[in-house]
């Protein structure tokens, strides 16, 4: 994929695709009225004659043989008022996936001329990079006949109004070149099936990571080091199923081998039965996508090597199956955290907070500037923020606010929740330190508490991603978040 940046005037830039975009009962402007005025006014006839009405997302296919360009395509861009990031970043998709429809080689995007509320040259020429490779991504499918064709679409000019605003806008491409490759991975992984991707699967894509990029370092930690690590948290959730469990380091050096780096801890359940306390039929098969966490932070890892990110930053996933079985961990009984603190397993489905407070303990050793965990830890907080922020959960009101940021520029939005002492109180146990579920008043929050109490004296913060890692119903998969969130925060840190 090639991406670059255009400066000039539409009516003299050839491409096989123009993309101009068009505001409902707007009229058209900048690139779109060059070329509308280079076609005899083809463009504004349909328009007035109401063929195009510029609706958000609508997109209509203008052949223009004897223009610069030999296709037009306008793209609705919904209302002027409001017309942010989000719209912006839908026409875009829109508009990308019919002209990987076409017989397009390259296509030229006028949009990123448009005015977009709250964004520059860079990120509209960032999200750019990224709707593009949402609107080219195909679920690595498992299908008996032949794989779809290609799409012809290979390059995307990104035009901006000022020769001054090149650098900007090729600094946005590139950044945005790297995050849709992180993104692609994560849904790449997290869209596979659980009998595809184990922990072995997992480890072996870490290991295929620092053979593709020098600045990447892997290591496994296989069942007997962790046992030796004293992670009995971890090793109870694992303790039903023959598949093996793996702890997954990877080290991505951008900085100064000395500096403090981020530390990003993945949830990797690749299949969440909920283990004893077993889990409903209707949508389980679901719960293969409980790995979104540590997609992510394949994802984030991959993303900061394609762009060189200045910063150190380690992955740390670890990675198991939650299955009942003879050997399962049953509700009721008491496990030692690596830590020394003793958790009543009170619900087996309770099982990520296991993993990660663990991994969380394991993480001081990298003496990090910053943790963050990234989990699909609780239905309660689909239930409280549905499909469209994850929530984010901190011991440092800084750290929640620039993480709120991120998501902001990033269009991938999140919501600081509350972690007050009444809600530390739910996890009190009679028979050992504290419990892993205390029923569902304020599930998403008491999941939480539960990891702060193995983040003393660490900045960290926890993202709940579990209405927003994947999509249900007809439009099942993953959606790649939060790695757009969790670059935008690295590359400004
Ligand atoms: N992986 C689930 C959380 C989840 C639910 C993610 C729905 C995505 C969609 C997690 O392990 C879990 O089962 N959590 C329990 C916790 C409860 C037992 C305290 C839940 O949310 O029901
Ligand atoms: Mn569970
Ligand atoms: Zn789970």
């Amino acid at each position: 994929m090639r991406l670059f940046v255009v400066t000039g005037s539409a009516a003299r830039q050839r491409t096989d695709c123009a993309i101009v975009g068009l505001h409902e009962s707007g009229t058209l402007a900048g690139a779109g009225a060059q070329l509308d005025s280079a076609l005899g006014g083809r463009i504004s006839r349909l328009i007035q004659r109401g063929d195009v009405r510029g609706k958000s997302g609508e997109v209509a296919l203008i052949d223009a043989e004897r223009g610069p360009a030999q296709r037009v395509l306008v793209v609705g861009l919904g209302k002027k008022e409001g017309f942010g990031g989000k719209q912006y970043k839908k026409a875009l998709v829109a508009a990308l996936a019919a002209a990987a429809k076409t017989g397009a080689r390259d296509a030229v995007s006028y949009l990123s001329q448009e005015p977009v509320e709250g964004t520059d040259v860079y990120y509209r020429a960032r999200l750019a990079a990224e709707s593009l490779g949402h609107a080219l991504y195909r679920i690595p499918a498992i299908r008996s006949s032949r794989k779809p064709a290609e799409p012809h679409l290979k390059s995307l000019g990104v035009a901006v109004a000022e020769r001054d605003q090149q650098a900007q806008a090729q600094r946005g491409l590139e950044h945005g070149a790297a995050i849709a490759a992180g993104t692609a991975l994560t849904r790449d992984l997290a869209n596979l099936p659980a009998n595809v991707c184990t922990p072995t699967h997992l480890a072996q894509r870490a290991r295929e990571l620092a053979r593709a990029y020098k600045s990447v370092r892997t290591q496994v930690l296989n069942e007997r080091e962790l046992k030796r690590l004293k992670m009995g948290s971890f090793l109870a959730v694992t303790a039903g199923t023959d598949e093996p469990a793996k702890l997954i380091v990877m080290r991505y050096q951008g900085g100064p081998a000395r500096q403090a780096p981020v530390v990003l801890v993945g949830k990797g359940v690749t299949f969440d039965s909920g283990g004893i306390s077993l889990k409903q039929p209707p949508g389980m098969d679901e719960m293969k996508f409980d790995m979104t966490g540590a997609a992510s932070v394949f994802g984030a890892i991959k993303a900061a090597a394609e762009l060189g990110l200045r910063q150190n930053v380690v992955g740390l996933v670890p990675a198991c199956e939650n299955m009942p079985s003879g050997r399962a961990t049953k509700p009721g009984d008491i496990v030692r955290s690596m830590s020394g603190q003793t958790i009543e397993v009170i619900n087996t489905d309770a099982e990520g907070r296991l993993i990660l407070c663990d991994t969380l303990t394991y993480a001081r050793r990298f003496k990090p500037a910053v943790v963050l965990d990234i989990a699909t830890l609780t239905g309660a907080c689909v239930v409280a923020l549905g499909a469209h922020l994850s929530a984010v959960m901190s011991n440092e009101e800084e750290l929640a606010r620039l993480l709120e940021e991120a998501g902001r520029r990033a269009e991938d939005r999140c919501w600081r929740m509350p972690m007050a002492e009444e809600y530390h109180e739910q996890l009190k146990s009679n028979f050992a330190d504290f419990t892993n579920s205390c029923g569902r008043e304020g599930g998403a929050i008491t999941a939480a508490c539960f990891l702060a109490k193995f983040t003393d004296g660490l900045r960290w913060a926890h993202l709940d991603i579990a209405g927003t890692a994947y999509l249900t119903g007809a439009q099942k998969g993953s959606t790649g978040r939060p790695v757009p969130l969790l670059m935008d925060f690295l590359i400004h840190l």
